[in-house]
């Protein structure tokens, strides 16, 4: 079945929503199957790699009798096949090896997310963008550079990455159900995020009235070393599941409009102190993107963090801004 008949003979895929996934590879796959299997839109995968789009999205529509879906996944290496898209989302790129930084993509991944923007702006001038090519912060500020779009429709995913790890220790830490636990971290996606343990609860009361100083101090380095674990143990490539799963998070607030509050990467004037950068703060996510940024009162001690997270990302701006690629 081609998507192109599928979508002039079908009411029910004329009526999806479409979403595109640019990087068929570990958490482009994921996160395409990820959004078949919850129905919230049909799906093009596109990738450099001839056929690997192709045979995944072939190997999910087998797997959909199993699962039980209906939404189309269609594999293409052309960009005319993601016409119209709602959202898309930009995963293409070089992922991190063992001792490779997220920083040492920067030079490979601002090229191919340059070009991979030029294209869907070209078909599909109304979307929103959902970059998770690392380095985060750099290849979002790249796709707005590039797209042109305004700011709420291009957005970083990493925060609702790391909040989940964060998440995930703390409910271990307690032997507690998962779902009785939120957390938040803030700042660029790197080594200097900044986990908020006075923010992150279980059943609505902060651990920092549960766990001792040095267990919430250790969940926090958890979180912040948390991609660098995965790949240490990978040893060929960086963590999947848990990003494949946070990006369809922040897909489903985007295609339901469900202004879910989650912490994105979102291109800052003014809020926090920061200018002109893309840093990951708590955003009311939904049908237009980044609808609004939500302001915490922080302390001292958390905005010296805050600040040393920019500083951060001001360092991996100034390589994106000599490379020239707008
Ligand atoms: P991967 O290597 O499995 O997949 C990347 C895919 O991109 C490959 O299939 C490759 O062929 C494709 N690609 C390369 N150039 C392309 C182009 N010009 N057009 C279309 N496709 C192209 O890597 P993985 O694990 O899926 O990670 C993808 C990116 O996401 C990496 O940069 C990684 O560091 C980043 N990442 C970011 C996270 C975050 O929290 N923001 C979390 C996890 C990964
Ligand atoms: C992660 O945090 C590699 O950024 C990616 O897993």
């Amino acid at each position: 079945m081609r998507w192109s008949e599928t979508k002039d003979k079908s009411n029910i895929v004329f009526h999806r929503k479409k979403v595109t996934v640019v990087g068929a590879g570990n958490v482009g796959a994921t996160a395409a199957f990820l959004l078949a299997q919850k129905e919230l839109a049909n799906i093009v995968m596109i990738d450099v790699m001839d056929g690997v789009p192709q045979g995944k999205s072939l190997d999910m529509y087998e797997a959909s009798p199993i699962q039980g879906f209906d939404a189309v996944v269609h594999g293409t290496q052309d960009y005319a096949d993601t016409a119209d898209s709602d959202l898309v989302i930009i995963t293409a790129g070089i992922a991190r090896k063992p001792g490779m930084s997220r920083d040492d993509l920067l030079s490979i991944n601002v090229k191919i997310v340059a070009e991979v923007t030029k294209n869907i702006v070209h078909y599909s001038p109304d979307c929103v963008i959902l970059v998770v090519t690392n380095p985060l912060d750099a290849m979002v500020y790249t796709a707005l550079k590039v797209s042109r779009f305004p700011k709420q429709r291009v957005i970083g995913m990493a925060g609702v990455l790391d909040s989940a790890r964060m998440r995930a220790f703390i409910g271990r830490e307690m032997d507690v159900s998962i779902e009785d636990v939120t957390a938040f971290v803030l700042g660029g996606h790197g080594d200097t995020m900044v986990p908020l343990p006075r923010y992150s609860t279980v059943a609505g009361i902060p651990i920092t009235e549960l766990l001792s100083e040095e267990r919430v101090q250790a969940i926090c380095q958890r979180t912040a070393d948390g991609g660098a674990e995965i790949v240490e143990l990978l040893k060929t490539g960086s963590a999947f599941y848990a990003p494949g799963a946070s990006v369809v998070a922040m897909a489903e607030s985007i295609l339901k409009d469900k202004k879910r509050i989650m912490p994105c990467a979102a291109f800052l004037e003014g809020e926090y102190g920061v200018d002109g950068y893309y840093m990951g703060v708590p955003c009311k996510l939904g049908g237009g993107g980044v609808e609004s940024v939500i302001e915490l009162d922080l302390t001292d001690d958390e905005k010296s963090q805050l600040e040393k997270s920019l500083q951060a990302v001001k360092v991996l701006m100034k390589d994106v801004d000599a490379l020239e690629h707008f």
